[in-house]
């Protein structure tokens, strides 16, 4: 029987103004192995939670064999993810590409990577995370007609990308319900203004511009009520000159800049202003997307 290895980055959406349209790919991976069998499902590698026909490796993988009319038969499936569960790190889009990704390639490889991202943005909602997981680097995505259309962006080479990771989960469904349904006419201005500075400042390597563009008025300030630390934390950041923003939909707080000692500079005094334990994790931008790493 076939096997194959999906390779997948971690991705942070929305960088700042983005809201479920920017998104950038980072160098922290899951590894997800899918291999035929005669019938049955076991996946193996992950919390006893997840190992039900809902995972979403297995939903994604489903899905891309319905697509091609195609029967499902048994399948093993071993997860080795980096990426950490609930972070705002793209963790959830990262299993949907690589069950998407290994339907496909153990069926051919029928369908284009467009394709994937047609099948896979329907069950997601919104292509900010799955989009720069499928093709790597900067993106922007919108939806038309009910599919993703999706442009990579330049991106200056000397950026530093660090994530502050706590100790605690925040699902993106509870993230998700404190937003409101209507914004103020200026809110959007700020949003669509700003958005458009945060891809110029990404590709200058401009990080004055970058920090003043990557403010928001949709969705961060609403959400940090639900993340402890956040003010602090950003008040910290903005005295280094660092850009400051949530990731994806939290609690993960990314900082990006050009100054090589910024996880040096905030590990003296974060521990001192926070409640929660947070993890430094530097990242650099991963310009490769999702990718077989091996197959039998
Ligand atoms: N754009 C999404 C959000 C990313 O902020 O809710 C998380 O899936």
């Amino acid at each position: 029987m076939k096997r194959v290895t999906v390779r997948v980055p971690a991705t942070t959406a929305n960088l700042g103004p983005g809201f479920d349209a920017f998104g950038c790919a980072l160098s922290l991976y899951t590894d997800v192995t899918f291999e035929e069998t005669e019938c049955g499902l076991e996946i193996t590698g992950c919390d006893e939670a997840f190992t039900g026909p809902d995972n979403l490796a297995y939903t994604a993988y489903c899905a891309v064999l319905a697509s091609l009319n195609e029967e499902v038969r048994g399948v093993k499936i071993h997860i080795d993810a980096h990426i950490p569960v609930c972070r705002g790190l793209g963790s959830s889009a990262a299993l949907l590409v690589a069950g998407a990704m290994g339907a496909n390639v153990l069926r051919g490889n029928k369908l284009s990577t467009q394709g994937l991202l047609n099948i896979t943005n329907a069950m997601e909602g919104h292509p900010d995370n799955l989009a720069p997981a499928f093709y790597g680097g900067l993106t922007a995505s919108m939806v038309d007609n009910g599919l993703p259309v999706t442009v990579n962006f330049p991106l200056h080479p000397d950026w530093e990308f660090l994530a502050l990771i706590p100790d605690f989960d925040l699902p993106t469904t509870l993230a998700r319900s404190v937003l409101p349904t209507e914004l103020p006419r200026a809110d959007a201005i700020y949003n669509i203004s700003h958005g458009a500075m945060v891809l110029k400042a990404l590709e200058l390597g401009d990080e004055k511009l970058l920090r003043t563009a990557m403010q928001d008025r949709l969705h961060q300030n609403y959400r940090k009520s639900l993340i402890k630390d956040y003010d602090k934390i950003e008040a910290l950041v903005r005295t280094t000159g660092a850009a400051f923003c949530l990731s994806g939909a939290g609690p993960t707080l990314l900082c990006i800049t050009l100054d090589e000692r910024l996880e040096e500079k905030l590990a003296k005094k974060l521990d001192a202003i926070t409640e929660a334990n947070w993890q430094m994790l530097p990242l650099h931008v991963e310009f490769q997307g999702a990718r077989v790493i091996s197959e039998e």
